[in-house]
């Protein structure tokens, strides 16, 4: 069990979602908690086809590898998803992915209820803003907390391994993970 699952929609080697990701989890760990970093890259995750028998298993009923990842946020306390902007928007398997684990803990035991996180939006030039509030919808339907940071958690990156160079984009998404750190502790006290 890890007190914290972060997970990567890019497919790219060597992303700059994952190097973000890194930085987080680094932060979530010097700050007292597990985390691990989950990812998309070689699944094909399907969209919801909205048969409720999530409800009756407890779990999805599509066999795409994305109920292992569910079982994963299920034991813990935080969920920060990361998408690269593709056209303007997260990546489509990404925003499937949340739908379903959103559907699959309303209709079972509300495991997202209190859990503390939020979404990480990675782009060359533009459409981070319109991702990061398509990513955030999912959080407050879910019962879910969003601390924040001192700003919105955007990076700007474009070749693989660049997104480091982005010294705000990384004191922003350090500070949320140590935020999202604190705030799960404070919830536990
Ligand atoms: C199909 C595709 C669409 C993209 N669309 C955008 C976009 O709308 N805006 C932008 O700034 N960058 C766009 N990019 C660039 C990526 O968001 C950028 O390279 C990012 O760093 C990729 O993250 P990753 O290395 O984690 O995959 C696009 C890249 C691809 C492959």
């Amino acid at each position: 069990m890890v007190d914290v699952v972060l997970l990567n929609a890019s497919p790219r080697e060597n992303s700059n979602t994952l190097q973000i990701l890194n930085v987080c989890k680094e932060v979530i760990e010097e700050n007292g908690l597990s985390a691990k970093i989950l990812s998309l890259k070689s699944k094909k995750i399907e969209s919801c086809t909205a048969c409720g028998e999530c409800g009756n298993l407890g779990v999805c009923s599509i066999d795409d590898g994305l109920n292992e990842i569910i079982e994963e946020i299920r034991k813990a306390d935080g969920f920060i998803p990361a998408s690269p902007v593709y056209f303007g928007t997260a990546r489509g398997d990404l925003m499937s992915a949340l739908q379903r684990i959103g559907f699959v803990s309303k209709q079972s035991d509300q495991f997202l209820s209190w859990m503390v996180g939020g979404p990480i939006a990675v782009a060359r030039r533009g459409g981070q803003s319109l991702t990061l509030q398509e990513m955030t919808m999912f959080f407050p339907i879910n019962e879910m907390i969003i601390p924040g940071s001192i700003y919105w958690n955007i990076v700007f990156a474009q070749a693989e391994g660049t997104a480091l160079e982005d010294e705000e984009g990384v004191a922003t998404i350090q500070r949320f993970g140590e935020n999202v750190a604190k705030l799960i502790q404070k919830i536990r006290d």
